[in-house]
């Protein structure tokens, strides 16, 4: 006969071994053992036509009868199993919900960004649309139209950061190019305000930076004169300081404004006695201003006999140091945390 072993003995093997299987692999591996090609089953099946003829038939069914049994078994334990793996898995992924959540490091806006906007609103106020320039300009709009010539020795005024000297491409050392991109792009009346960088080749210190902001303004129209900027610098003066503060213009040269003005508003802490922030004068210095100069207006098509304007800049971190008693202007590029979370 057969040394196969019998039905019986496989079944008594096989259920046993399945009660001790214990994760996915076993019970794969018991199924190569039992119903697999050269599993105990099959090797049972297969040894059949050594039987007698009238044993076959019998023996035939009841080995089929166990495959049915030994399968209806493989799937219960493997869906059993399969139960238990995705409890393990879930108690091993609970999440706490009663652990105190992580707070998202929040950002806070830059000290001269909320500068820009609050100085974008007040000028809203006064009519003034904000408007941006390119920070890499043309010696034609840094320096020609704006009644500085080649030759002129105003042109060594600002210490220029150079990008590319035979075609005179240089990062612009104030926002004043945009005075002409503006006017040159419009028709009057034009009231704008530009905020942005400016840059010069400038030692660093605490009230010198080599990159910083500026705020240009530029009002042209027929019948502007100088009580129209110095109502305008008031007003600013006013909004950024309180209400009783007062605006001093003095005589100042600027090549493209005549006549020119340096600003200064009263100090709002001593009331314009004197004090430390502003250095004991009573005034502190925002910029520079005037009437836009005829050449600046021809330059650019415009009519000086019809059409009159003016222009101001003013220094944005001063500004803010001003307003908020900073005292070294390298806090802002600085990067520390401690200072621009004071401004949150
Ligand atoms: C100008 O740049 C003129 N374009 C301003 C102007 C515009 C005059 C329109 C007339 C009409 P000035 O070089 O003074 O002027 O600079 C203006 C302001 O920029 C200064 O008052 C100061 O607040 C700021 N500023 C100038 N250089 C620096 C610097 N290195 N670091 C920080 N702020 C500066």
């Amino acid at each position: 006969m057969t040394e196969t072993i019998g039905l019986d003995e496989i079944r008594t093997r096989a259920l046993a071994e399945l009660d001790e299987v214990a994760d996915v692999d076993g019970v794969r591996a018991w199924e190569r053992a039992f119903l697999g090609d050269k599993g105990a089953l099959t090797g049972f099946l297969r040894s059949l036509g050594r039987l007698s003829a009238d044993e076959r038939p019998a023996a035939g069914r009841a080995a089929n009868a166990l495959k049915g049994e030994l399968t209806a078994a493989f799937d219960a334990r493997a869906t059993a199993l399969r139960g238990l793996l995705l409890e393990a898995q879930l108690a091993a992924e609970a999440v706490d919900i009663t652990l105190p959540g992580r707070s998202p490091d929040v950002g806070t806006i830059h000290p001269i960004s909320q500068m820009i906007e609050e100085l974008s609103d007040i000028f809203a106020l006064l009519g003034f649309q904000t408007v941006f320039g390119r920070e890499i300009e043309t010696g034609h709009y840094n320096f020609d139209l704006l009644n500085i010539p080649s030759d002129h020795p105003a042109r060594d005024v600002w210490d220029t950061i150079i990008v590319d000297a035979p075609g005179e491409i240089v990062l612009r050392t104030h926002t004043s190019p945009m005075q002409a991109r503006v006017m040159e792009a419009s028709e009057p009346p034009i009231r704008v305000i530009v905020p942005g960088r400016a840059y010069r080749f400038e030692a660093q210190d605490a009230s010198h930076e080599w990159m910083f902001h500026q705020l240009e303004g530029l009002a042209v129209d027929e019948h502007i004169t100088m009580a129209d900027l110095k109502g305008v610098l008031q007003e600013l003066g006013r909004q950024l300081f309180g209400p009783d503060r007062r605006v001093r213009f003095r005589c100042d040269y600027f090549p493209f404004v005549e006549p020119g003005v340096d600003f200064a508003v009263d100090c709002a802490i001593c009331n314009g006695k004197g004090c430390r922030t502003c250095k004991h004068t009573g005034w502190l210095e925002m910029g520079g201003a005037g009437m836009v100069h005829p050449n600046v207006l021809r330059g650019v098509g415009y009519d000086p006999e019809r059409y009159t304007g003016f222009a101001f800049g003013l220094g944005i971190e001063r500004l803010f140091m001003m307003k908020y008693g900073v005292d070294d202007i390298r806090a802002f590029a600085g990067n520390d945390l401690r200072f621009l979370r004071q401004f949150a």
